[in-house]
Protein backbone atom coordinates (compact mmCIF):
# COMPACT_ATOMS: atom_id res chain seq x y z
CA UNK A 1 0.00 0.00 0.00
CA UNK A 2 1.28 3.18 -0.79
CA UNK A 3 2.58 5.65 2.04
CA UNK A 4 -0.05 8.42 2.97
CA UNK A 5 -0.20 11.23 1.87
CA UNK A 6 0.03 14.91 3.56
CA UNK A 7 -3.60 15.13 2.63
CA UNK A 8 -4.23 12.13 3.51
CA UNK A 9 -2.79 11.94 6.90
CA UNK A 10 -4.73 15.31 7.64
CA UNK A 11 -8.12 13.29 6.68
CA UNK A 12 -7.04 10.41 8.52
CA UNK A 13 -6.31 12.77 11.86
CA UNK A 14 -10.07 14.57 11.61
CA UNK A 15 -11.49 11.27 11.31
CA UNK A 16 -9.57 10.09 13.95
CA UNK A 17 -10.85 13.54 16.16
CA UNK A 18 -13.91 13.19 14.98
CA UNK A 19 -13.93 9.27 16.98
CA UNK A 20 -12.72 10.98 19.47
CA UNK A 21 -15.43 13.76 19.68
CA UNK A 22 -17.99 11.94 18.79
CA UNK A 23 -17.34 9.13 22.07
CA UNK A 24 -17.37 12.15 24.25
CA UNK A 25 -20.54 13.30 23.44
CA UNK A 26 -22.20 9.68 23.23
CA UNK A 27 -23.55 10.27 19.87
CA UNK A 28 -24.47 6.71 18.71
CA UNK A 29 -23.67 6.26 15.19
CA UNK A 30 -20.93 9.27 14.37
CA UNK A 31 -17.40 8.28 13.94
CA UNK A 32 -16.79 11.23 11.61
CA UNK A 33 -16.39 14.85 12.65
CA UNK A 34 -18.35 17.56 11.56
CA UNK A 35 -16.78 18.70 8.04
CA UNK A 36 -15.68 15.07 6.76
CA UNK A 37 -18.04 13.56 3.85
CA UNK A 38 -18.28 10.38 2.77
CA UNK A 39 -15.60 11.24 -0.11
CA UNK A 40 -13.29 12.37 2.07
CA UNK A 41 -13.19 9.13 3.67
CA UNK A 42 -12.71 7.39 0.38
CA UNK A 43 -9.81 9.37 0.02
CA UNK A 44 -8.40 8.71 3.45
CA UNK A 45 -8.80 5.12 2.87
CA UNK A 46 -7.16 5.43 -0.60
CA UNK A 47 -9.82 4.57 -3.10
CA UNK A 48 -11.17 8.24 -3.80
CA UNK A 49 -14.33 9.41 -5.55
CA UNK A 50 -14.28 9.87 -9.04
CA UNK A 51 -18.34 11.10 -8.66
CA UNK A 52 -20.17 11.45 -6.38
CA UNK A 53 -24.07 12.84 -6.88
CA UNK A 54 -26.76 14.03 -4.03
CA UNK A 55 -29.57 16.21 -4.23
CA UNK A 56 -29.39 16.40 -0.36
CA UNK A 57 -25.68 17.21 1.09
CA UNK A 58 -22.53 18.13 0.19
CA UNK A 59 -20.62 14.53 0.16
CA UNK A 60 -17.23 16.28 0.30
CA UNK A 61 -16.66 18.37 3.71
CA UNK A 62 -15.29 21.09 1.94
CA UNK A 63 -17.96 20.88 -1.11
CA UNK A 64 -19.60 24.49 -1.30
CA UNK A 65 -21.00 24.14 -4.71
CA UNK A 66 -24.23 23.18 -6.14
CA UNK A 67 -25.93 20.00 -5.78
CA UNK A 68 -28.46 19.79 -8.63
CA UNK A 69 -30.21 22.45 -11.08
CA UNK A 70 -34.11 22.45 -11.57
CA UNK A 71 -35.88 24.17 -14.70
CA UNK A 72 -39.52 25.15 -13.49
CA UNK A 73 -42.42 25.02 -16.08
CA UNK A 74 -43.95 28.22 -15.87
CA UNK A 75 -40.89 30.15 -18.13
CA UNK A 76 -38.18 27.50 -18.63
CA UNK A 77 -35.37 29.43 -16.27
CA UNK A 78 -33.16 27.32 -15.05
CA UNK A 79 -31.75 27.33 -11.20
CA UNK A 80 -28.66 25.71 -9.42
CA UNK A 81 -29.48 24.85 -5.76
CA UNK A 82 -26.17 24.55 -3.58
CA UNK A 83 -25.74 24.07 -0.08
CA UNK A 84 -26.81 25.71 3.66
CA UNK A 85 -22.77 25.72 4.61
CA UNK A 86 -19.71 24.26 3.03
CA UNK A 87 -20.35 20.32 3.43
CA UNK A 88 -24.22 20.85 4.80
CA UNK A 89 -27.41 19.61 3.03
CA UNK A 90 -29.16 21.28 0.26
CA UNK A 91 -30.58 24.21 0.18
CA UNK A 92 -34.20 23.20 -0.27
CA UNK A 93 -36.00 26.58 0.21
CA UNK A 94 -34.42 28.24 -3.14
CA UNK A 95 -36.25 25.40 -5.16
CA UNK A 96 -39.14 26.17 -2.43
CA UNK A 97 -39.10 29.43 -4.13
CA UNK A 98 -38.21 29.34 -7.70
CA UNK A 99 -40.53 26.11 -8.15
CA UNK A 100 -43.41 28.04 -5.89
CA UNK A 101 -46.69 27.55 -8.10
CA UNK A 102 -45.24 25.70 -10.81
CA UNK A 103 -43.65 22.20 -11.73
CA UNK A 104 -39.51 22.01 -11.54
CA UNK A 105 -37.73 18.86 -13.23
CA UNK A 106 -34.18 17.73 -12.07
CA UNK A 107 -31.96 19.04 -14.67
CA UNK A 108 -28.72 18.10 -13.29
CA UNK A 109 -26.83 16.20 -11.25
CA UNK A 110 -23.91 17.92 -10.57
CA UNK A 111 -20.67 15.80 -10.04
CA UNK A 112 -19.08 17.00 -6.53
CA UNK A 113 -15.66 15.74 -7.18
CA UNK A 114 -13.45 18.05 -9.49
CA UNK A 115 -13.98 15.41 -12.83
CA UNK A 116 -16.85 16.96 -13.79
CA UNK A 117 -19.10 14.00 -14.17
CA UNK A 118 -22.40 15.63 -14.05
CA UNK A 119 -25.81 13.28 -14.66
CA UNK A 120 -28.35 14.95 -17.51
CA UNK A 121 -31.12 13.57 -19.25
CA UNK A 122 -30.42 10.17 -20.62
CA UNK A 123 -30.10 10.09 -24.31
CA UNK A 124 -31.69 7.08 -26.63
CA UNK A 125 -29.75 3.94 -26.99
CA UNK A 126 -30.68 0.65 -27.03
CA UNK A 127 -34.07 1.79 -26.07
CA UNK A 128 -35.88 5.10 -27.24
CA UNK A 129 -36.99 7.34 -24.04
CA UNK A 130 -40.58 8.88 -23.79
CA UNK A 131 -39.42 12.08 -24.12
CA UNK A 132 -38.38 14.48 -27.33
CA UNK A 133 -35.61 12.91 -28.98
CA UNK A 134 -36.00 9.39 -27.82
CA UNK A 135 -34.56 11.18 -24.65
CA UNK A 136 -35.54 9.62 -21.09
CA UNK A 137 -37.83 11.74 -18.70
CA UNK A 138 -35.98 14.32 -15.95
CA UNK A 139 -37.72 13.80 -12.60
CA UNK A 140 -40.12 15.84 -11.13
CA UNK A 141 -38.02 17.98 -8.29
CA UNK A 142 -40.96 18.06 -5.70
CA UNK A 143 -41.81 14.00 -5.51
CA UNK A 144 -39.48 13.05 -2.59
CA UNK A 145 -39.17 15.43 0.05
CA UNK A 146 -37.46 14.19 3.19
CA UNK A 147 -35.49 15.80 5.63
CA UNK A 148 -31.29 15.63 6.79
CA UNK A 149 -30.16 16.38 9.63
CA UNK A 150 -33.36 18.21 10.20
CA UNK A 151 -33.25 20.15 7.24
CA UNK A 152 -35.42 20.01 4.22
CA UNK A 153 -34.47 18.19 0.97
CA UNK A 154 -35.42 16.04 -1.92
CA UNK A 155 -34.63 13.19 -3.74
CA UNK A 156 -34.44 11.99 -7.24
CA UNK A 157 -37.98 9.91 -7.88
CA UNK A 158 -37.17 7.88 -10.74
CA UNK A 159 -40.84 6.71 -12.18
CA UNK A 160 -40.64 4.40 -14.94
CA UNK A 161 -39.13 6.29 -18.53
CA UNK A 162 -37.02 8.80 -16.78
CA UNK A 163 -32.99 8.54 -16.44
CA UNK A 164 -29.88 10.23 -15.76
CA UNK A 165 -27.09 9.70 -17.95
CA UNK A 166 -23.29 10.69 -18.92
CA UNK A 167 -21.34 9.15 -21.67
CA UNK A 168 -18.22 11.28 -21.70
CA UNK A 169 -16.85 11.03 -18.57
CA UNK A 170 -13.41 11.01 -16.66
CA UNK A 171 -11.63 8.73 -14.19
CA UNK A 172 -14.38 5.79 -14.13
CA UNK A 173 -13.23 2.57 -13.93
CA UNK A 174 -12.56 1.07 -17.34
CA UNK A 175 -11.91 -2.41 -18.89
CA UNK A 176 -11.05 -5.18 -15.22
CA UNK A 177 -10.02 -1.94 -13.23
CA UNK A 178 -11.27 -2.18 -9.48
CA UNK A 179 -13.96 0.33 -8.44
CA UNK A 180 -16.61 1.04 -5.62
CA UNK A 181 -19.83 2.11 -5.45
CA UNK A 182 -22.50 3.11 -2.88
CA UNK A 183 -25.99 4.73 -2.73
CA UNK A 184 -28.53 5.53 -0.67
CA UNK A 185 -32.19 4.59 -2.12
CA UNK A 186 -36.02 4.86 -0.76
CA UNK A 187 -35.75 1.09 0.30
CA UNK A 188 -39.86 1.32 -0.52
CA UNK A 189 -39.96 2.50 -3.74
CA UNK A 190 -39.04 0.02 -6.78
CA UNK A 191 -40.49 -2.12 -8.97
CA UNK A 192 -39.84 -5.15 -11.31
CA UNK A 193 -39.12 -3.09 -14.35
CA UNK A 194 -35.35 -2.92 -15.76
CA UNK A 195 -33.38 -1.79 -14.26
CA UNK A 196 -33.43 1.16 -11.57
CA UNK A 197 -29.04 0.80 -11.90
CA UNK A 198 -26.51 3.57 -10.30
CA UNK A 199 -23.04 3.36 -11.68
CA UNK A 200 -20.77 2.05 -14.36
CA UNK A 201 -22.68 1.22 -17.84
CA UNK A 202 -21.80 1.19 -21.52
CA UNK A 203 -20.45 4.67 -23.44
CA UNK A 204 -22.82 4.56 -26.72
CA UNK A 205 -26.06 3.30 -24.23
CA UNK A 206 -26.55 -0.15 -25.62
CA UNK A 207 -26.60 -3.60 -24.64
CA UNK A 208 -22.42 -4.33 -25.61
CA UNK A 209 -22.32 -7.72 -24.07
CA UNK A 210 -21.30 -9.33 -20.76
CA UNK A 211 -19.21 -7.98 -18.38
CA UNK A 212 -19.28 -4.41 -20.06
CA UNK A 213 -21.36 -2.78 -16.88
CA UNK A 214 -20.82 -2.66 -13.16
CA UNK A 215 -23.77 -0.97 -11.25
CA UNK A 216 -25.89 -1.33 -8.38
CA UNK A 217 -29.51 -2.06 -8.92
CA UNK A 218 -32.11 -2.41 -6.27
CA UNK A 219 -35.58 -3.83 -7.31
CA UNK A 220 -37.66 -7.13 -7.43
CA UNK A 221 -37.56 -8.03 -11.02
CA UNK A 222 -36.44 -11.46 -11.41
CA UNK A 223 -35.86 -12.39 -14.76
CA UNK A 224 -32.07 -12.69 -14.43
CA UNK A 225 -30.86 -13.11 -10.59
CA UNK A 226 -33.03 -12.91 -7.07
CA UNK A 227 -32.52 -13.53 -3.69
CA UNK A 228 -34.64 -14.80 -0.80
CA UNK A 229 -37.92 -13.47 -0.27
CA UNK A 230 -40.06 -11.68 -2.79
CA UNK A 231 -37.71 -8.93 -2.97
CA UNK A 232 -36.48 -5.97 -3.86
CA UNK A 233 -33.31 -6.89 -3.51
CA UNK A 234 -29.73 -5.22 -4.09
CA UNK A 235 -27.93 -7.03 -7.04
CA UNK A 236 -25.13 -6.00 -9.30
CA UNK A 237 -25.89 -5.29 -13.17
CA UNK A 238 -22.61 -6.44 -14.80
CA UNK A 239 -25.16 -6.73 -18.00
CA UNK A 240 -27.68 -9.03 -19.47
CA UNK A 241 -27.89 -10.05 -15.89
CA UNK A 242 -28.39 -8.64 -12.40
CA UNK A 243 -26.27 -10.44 -10.35
CA UNK A 244 -27.25 -11.74 -6.70
CA UNK A 245 -24.42 -13.85 -6.08
CA UNK A 246 -21.95 -16.11 -7.91
CA UNK A 247 -25.04 -17.83 -9.41
CA UNK A 248 -26.67 -16.95 -12.61
CA UNK A 249 -30.13 -17.18 -10.49
CA UNK A 250 -31.17 -17.65 -6.98
CA UNK A 251 -28.24 -17.06 -4.25
CA UNK A 252 -29.63 -17.83 -0.87
CA UNK A 253 -27.45 -14.94 0.71
CA UNK A 254 -28.96 -11.80 -0.84
CA UNK A 255 -31.91 -10.92 1.45
CA UNK A 256 -34.98 -8.87 0.79
CA UNK A 257 -34.00 -5.40 2.23
CA UNK A 258 -36.11 -2.57 2.45
CA UNK A 259 -35.14 -0.26 4.77
CA UNK A 260 -36.45 3.57 4.15
CA UNK A 261 -33.37 4.62 3.46
CA UNK A 262 -31.53 1.85 2.33
CA UNK A 263 -27.92 1.93 1.86
CA UNK A 264 -26.75 -0.32 -1.20
CA UNK A 265 -22.66 -0.99 -2.07
CA UNK A 266 -21.54 -2.70 -5.14
CA UNK A 267 -17.34 -3.23 -5.33
CA UNK A 268 -15.55 -5.25 -8.04
CA UNK A 269 -11.69 -5.75 -9.06
CA UNK A 270 -10.47 -8.52 -11.27
CA UNK A 271 -12.40 -12.02 -10.55
CA UNK A 272 -13.39 -10.73 -7.53
CA UNK A 273 -16.72 -8.52 -6.20
CA UNK A 274 -19.10 -7.75 -3.62
CA UNK A 275 -22.90 -7.11 -2.61
CA UNK A 276 -23.25 -5.02 0.77
CA UNK A 277 -26.64 -3.22 2.35
CA UNK A 278 -27.88 -2.03 4.68
CA UNK A 279 -30.11 0.75 7.24
CA UNK A 280 -29.07 4.17 6.41
CA UNK A 281 -30.29 5.63 9.62
CA UNK A 282 -28.58 3.49 11.82
CA UNK A 283 -26.62 0.35 12.35
CA UNK A 284 -24.36 -1.37 9.76
CA UNK A 285 -23.39 -2.74 6.73
CA UNK A 286 -24.05 -6.35 5.95
CA UNK A 287 -22.07 -8.61 3.10
CA UNK A 288 -24.83 -10.46 0.91
CA UNK A 289 -21.79 -11.44 -1.50
CA UNK A 290 -18.12 -11.50 -1.59
CA UNK A 291 -16.39 -13.96 -3.86
CA UNK A 292 -15.38 -14.59 -7.60
CA UNK A 293 -16.98 -13.02 -10.56
CA UNK A 294 -20.53 -15.26 -11.77
CA UNK A 295 -20.00 -19.06 -12.81
CA UNK A 296 -21.20 -17.34 -16.32
CA UNK A 297 -18.80 -16.96 -19.21
CA UNK A 298 -18.32 -13.37 -19.86
CA UNK A 299 -17.80 -11.51 -16.44
CA UNK A 300 -13.98 -12.48 -16.08
CA UNK A 301 -12.79 -10.45 -17.06
CA UNK A 302 -14.93 -7.13 -16.85
CA UNK A 303 -15.00 -5.02 -19.79
CA UNK A 304 -16.29 -2.11 -18.12
CA UNK A 305 -16.71 1.10 -20.28
CA UNK A 306 -17.52 3.50 -17.59
CA UNK A 307 -20.49 5.49 -18.42
CA UNK A 308 -22.71 6.39 -15.36
CA UNK A 309 -26.50 5.94 -15.20
CA UNK A 310 -29.06 6.18 -13.21
CA UNK A 311 -32.76 5.03 -12.64
CA UNK A 312 -31.96 2.71 -16.14
CA UNK A 313 -30.35 -0.17 -17.51
CA UNK A 314 -27.19 0.15 -19.49
CA UNK A 315 -29.19 0.15 -22.84
CA UNK A 316 -31.47 2.80 -21.54
CA UNK A 317 -34.23 0.34 -20.61
CA UNK A 318 -36.42 2.25 -18.77
CA UNK A 319 -39.29 0.44 -17.15
CA UNK A 320 -37.41 0.97 -13.23
CA UNK A 321 -39.10 2.93 -10.61
CA UNK A 322 -36.98 4.05 -7.28
CA UNK A 323 -35.70 7.16 -5.72
CA UNK A 324 -32.35 8.13 -5.52
CA UNK A 325 -30.79 10.08 -1.88
CA UNK A 326 -26.83 10.07 -2.91
CA UNK A 327 -23.97 7.81 -4.55
CA UNK A 328 -20.52 7.90 -5.20
CA UNK A 329 -18.23 6.12 -6.92
CA UNK A 330 -14.30 5.41 -6.61
CA UNK A 331 -10.61 4.75 -8.17
CA UNK A 332 -9.78 1.50 -6.62
CA UNK A 333 -11.57 -1.50 -4.49
CA UNK A 334 -12.91 0.15 -1.04
CA UNK A 335 -12.30 -1.96 1.82
CA UNK A 336 -15.17 -2.78 3.98
CA UNK A 337 -13.70 -0.61 6.82
CA UNK A 338 -13.66 2.15 4.54
CA UNK A 339 -17.32 1.53 3.75
CA UNK A 340 -18.58 1.07 7.25
CA UNK A 341 -17.05 4.40 8.36
CA UNK A 342 -18.64 5.84 5.18
CA UNK A 343 -21.98 4.01 6.99
CA UNK A 344 -22.06 5.88 10.08
CA UNK A 345 -20.90 9.36 8.42
CA UNK A 346 -24.46 8.49 6.57
CA UNK A 347 -26.21 7.10 9.63
CA UNK A 348 -24.64 10.81 11.18
CA UNK A 349 -25.87 12.35 8.62
CA UNK A 350 -29.84 11.93 9.57
CA UNK A 351 -32.18 10.76 6.82
CA UNK A 352 -35.36 10.82 8.26
CA UNK A 353 -39.04 11.62 6.75
CA UNK A 354 -40.42 13.76 9.85
CA UNK A 355 -39.19 17.16 10.79
CA UNK A 356 -39.74 20.74 8.82
CA UNK A 357 -39.72 18.36 5.57
CA UNK A 358 -41.55 15.14 6.36
CA UNK A 359 -44.76 15.99 7.04
CA UNK A 360 -47.29 16.73 9.46
CA UNK A 361 -47.19 13.39 11.98
CA UNK A 362 -50.65 11.65 11.28
CA UNK A 363 -51.28 10.18 14.89
CA UNK A 364 -53.49 6.91 15.77
CA UNK A 365 -56.51 7.82 17.61
CA UNK A 366 -57.20 10.98 16.78
CA UNK A 367 -60.05 12.06 14.30
CA UNK A 368 -59.38 13.88 10.93
CA UNK A 369 -61.05 14.85 7.26
CA UNK A 370 -58.62 14.74 4.17
CA UNK A 371 -58.67 17.98 2.25
CA UNK A 372 -57.21 18.03 -1.35
CA UNK A 373 -54.51 20.24 -2.36
CA UNK A 374 -54.69 20.28 -5.84
CA UNK A 375 -55.93 23.60 -6.95
CA UNK A 376 -59.12 22.84 -8.58
CA UNK A 377 -59.94 20.84 -5.39
CA UNK A 378 -59.67 22.62 -2.20
CA UNK A 379 -62.89 22.27 -1.02
CA UNK A 380 -63.15 19.11 -1.17
CA UNK A 381 -62.78 15.95 0.59
CA UNK A 382 -62.19 11.93 1.34
CA UNK A 383 -65.83 11.14 1.68
CA UNK A 384 -67.52 7.70 1.20
CA UNK A 385 -71.60 7.30 0.80
CA UNK A 386 -71.92 3.56 1.45
CA UNK A 387 -68.77 1.72 0.43
CA UNK A 388 -68.36 3.94 -2.54
CA UNK A 389 -65.31 6.03 -1.89
CA UNK A 390 -65.08 10.07 -3.61
CA UNK A 391 -64.08 13.24 -2.95
CA UNK A 392 -67.03 15.89 -2.20
CA UNK A 393 -67.21 19.17 -0.78
CA UNK A 394 -68.37 19.91 2.42
CA UNK A 395 -68.92 22.73 4.32
CA UNK A 396 -70.08 24.17 7.55
CA UNK A 397 -73.79 24.07 5.93
CA UNK A 398 -72.80 20.31 5.00
CA UNK A 399 -75.74 18.16 6.91
CA UNK A 400 -74.62 15.87 9.31
CA UNK A 401 -74.64 12.90 7.49
CA UNK A 402 -72.52 14.66 4.62
CA UNK A 403 -69.70 15.87 7.93
CA UNK A 404 -69.61 12.33 9.51
CA UNK A 405 -69.08 10.77 5.96
CA UNK A 406 -66.09 12.87 5.52
CA UNK A 407 -64.32 12.07 8.76
CA UNK A 408 -61.77 9.47 9.61
CA UNK A 409 -60.65 8.06 13.07
CA UNK A 410 -56.78 7.45 12.57
CA UNK A 411 -55.86 3.91 13.31
CA UNK A 412 -52.57 2.42 14.05
CA UNK A 413 -52.20 0.48 10.44
CA UNK A 414 -53.24 -2.57 10.74
CA UNK A 415 -50.64 -4.76 8.97
CA UNK A 416 -48.02 -1.97 9.92
CA UNK A 417 -47.89 -0.60 13.06
CA UNK A 418 -45.62 2.39 11.83
CA UNK A 419 -47.92 3.34 9.84
CA UNK A 420 -51.93 4.57 9.42
CA UNK A 421 -55.16 2.95 8.77
CA UNK A 422 -58.40 5.17 8.21
CA UNK A 423 -61.39 4.00 9.89
CA UNK A 424 -64.94 5.56 9.14
CA UNK A 425 -66.38 7.54 11.63
CA UNK A 426 -69.90 6.88 11.55
CA UNK A 427 -69.45 3.28 10.10
CA UNK A 428 -67.59 1.74 13.50
CA UNK A 429 -64.86 -1.42 11.62
CA UNK A 430 -65.16 -0.36 8.38
CA UNK A 431 -61.88 1.06 6.97
CA UNK A 432 -60.51 2.42 3.42
CA UNK A 433 -58.97 0.14 1.25
CA UNK A 434 -58.14 -0.47 -2.05
CA UNK A 435 -59.68 -2.75 -4.17
CA UNK A 436 -58.26 -3.21 -7.91
CA UNK A 437 -56.23 0.17 -7.52
CA UNK A 438 -59.75 1.78 -5.72
CA UNK A 439 -60.98 3.13 -2.66
CA UNK A 440 -63.74 2.18 -1.15
CA UNK A 441 -65.06 1.45 2.44
CA UNK A 442 -65.40 -1.74 3.16
CA UNK A 443 -65.84 -4.11 7.14
CA UNK A 444 -62.56 -5.36 8.40
CA UNK A 445 -62.66 -8.82 7.25
CA UNK A 446 -59.93 -10.40 9.39
CA UNK A 447 -57.89 -11.22 6.56
CA UNK A 448 -54.16 -10.43 6.16
CA UNK A 449 -55.02 -9.26 2.03
CA UNK A 450 -57.34 -6.70 4.28
CA UNK A 451 -55.14 -5.46 6.72
CA UNK A 452 -52.25 -4.36 3.77
CA UNK A 453 -55.09 -3.28 1.39
CA UNK A 454 -56.10 -1.22 4.42
CA UNK A 455 -52.78 0.19 5.35
CA UNK A 456 -51.13 3.45 4.21
CA UNK A 457 -47.94 4.79 5.31
CA UNK A 458 -47.97 8.81 5.71
CA UNK A 459 -44.90 10.88 4.55
CA UNK A 460 -44.94 14.35 3.23
CA UNK A 461 -46.85 15.65 1.00
CA UNK A 462 -45.07 15.10 -2.58
CA UNK A 463 -46.26 18.54 -3.76
CA UNK A 464 -45.03 20.09 -0.34
CA UNK A 465 -48.32 20.41 1.37
CA UNK A 466 -49.97 18.01 4.13
CA UNK A 467 -49.09 14.43 4.03
CA UNK A 468 -49.21 11.41 0.33
CA UNK A 469 -49.96 7.51 2.10
CA UNK A 470 -48.36 5.39 0.25
CA UNK A 471 -49.87 2.10 0.03
CA UNK A 472 -48.17 -0.53 1.69
CA UNK A 473 -48.52 -3.45 -0.45
CA UNK A 474 -48.20 -2.02 -3.51
CA UNK A 475 -45.14 0.95 -2.14
CA UNK A 476 -45.17 2.87 -5.33
CA UNK A 477 -48.71 3.47 -5.40
CA UNK A 478 -50.34 6.46 -3.34
CA UNK A 479 -53.74 7.71 -2.20
CA UNK A 480 -54.92 10.09 -5.08
CA UNK A 481 -57.82 11.50 -6.67
CA UNK A 482 -58.83 11.41 -10.02
CA UNK A 483 -61.95 12.84 -11.65
CA UNK A 484 -63.64 13.08 -7.94
CA UNK A 485 -62.80 9.26 -7.29
CA UNK A 486 -60.02 7.95 -5.13
CA UNK A 487 -57.31 5.19 -6.50
CA UNK A 488 -54.15 4.26 -5.15
CA UNK A 489 -51.85 5.68 -7.87
CA UNK A 490 -48.32 5.58 -9.36
CA UNK A 491 -46.51 8.68 -10.87
CA UNK A 492 -47.38 7.77 -14.89
CA UNK A 493 -48.47 4.37 -14.70
CA UNK A 494 -50.34 2.76 -16.93
CA UNK A 495 -53.70 2.91 -15.65
CA UNK A 496 -56.14 6.73 -16.30
CA UNK A 497 -55.54 7.50 -13.26
CA UNK A 498 -52.31 7.12 -12.76
CA UNK A 499 -51.34 9.77 -15.21
CA UNK A 500 -48.36 11.97 -14.26
CA UNK A 501 -50.26 15.31 -15.02
CA UNK A 502 -50.64 16.99 -11.21
CA UNK A 503 -49.77 13.49 -9.93
CA UNK A 504 -47.90 15.38 -6.82
CA UNK A 505 -50.86 17.90 -6.35
CA UNK A 506 -53.12 14.92 -6.35
CA UNK A 507 -51.13 12.51 -4.05
CA UNK A 508 -51.09 15.51 -1.15
CA UNK A 509 -53.67 15.77 1.38
CA UNK A 510 -54.04 18.18 4.13
CA UNK A 511 -54.76 16.90 7.71
CA UNK A 512 -58.06 19.05 9.00
CA UNK A 513 -59.56 19.26 12.02
CA UNK A 514 -63.00 16.69 11.56
CA UNK A 515 -66.16 17.74 9.98
CA UNK A 516 -67.19 15.39 12.93
CA UNK A 517 -65.06 14.95 15.86
O1 LIG B 1 -28.23 -6.62 -17.15
C1 LIG B 1 -29.58 -6.29 -17.12
C2 LIG B 1 -29.95 -5.37 -18.25
O2 LIG B 1 -29.87 -6.06 -19.45
C3 LIG B 1 -29.07 -4.19 -18.50
O3 LIG B 1 -29.24 -3.14 -17.60
C4 LIG B 1 -29.50 -3.80 -19.87
O4 LIG B 1 -28.50 -3.13 -20.57
C5 LIG B 1 -29.85 -5.12 -20.52
O5 LIG B 1 -31.13 -5.07 -21.07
Amino acid sequence: MAPPTRLRKTLLAVVAAGTLVAGLLGTPGTSQAAGTGPCDIYASGGTPCVAAHSTTRALFGSYGGSLYQVRRASDNATRDIGVLAAGGTANAATQDTFCANTSCLITIIYDQTSRHNNLTQAPPGGFQGPAAGGYDNLADAKAAPITVGGQKAYGVYVAAGTGYRNNNTNGIATGDQPEGMYAIFDGTHYNGGCCFDYGNAERNSRDNGNGTMEAIYFGNIKVWGYGTGNGPWIMADLENGLFSGVNAGYNANDPTISHRFLTAVVKGEPNHWAIRGGNAQSGGLSTFYNGARPNVSGYNPMKKEGAIILGIGGDNSHGSAGTFYEGVMTSGYPSDATENSVQANINAAGYSTSGSGGGPVVTPGSTVSLRATTACCTTRYIAHSGSTVSTQVVSSSSSATDKANASWIVRAGLSNGSCVSLESRNTSGSYLRHQNYQLRLAANDGTSLFAQDATFCPQAGRNGQGNSFASVNFPDRFIRHYSNNVYIASNGGSNTFDSANAWTDDVSWVLTSPWTP
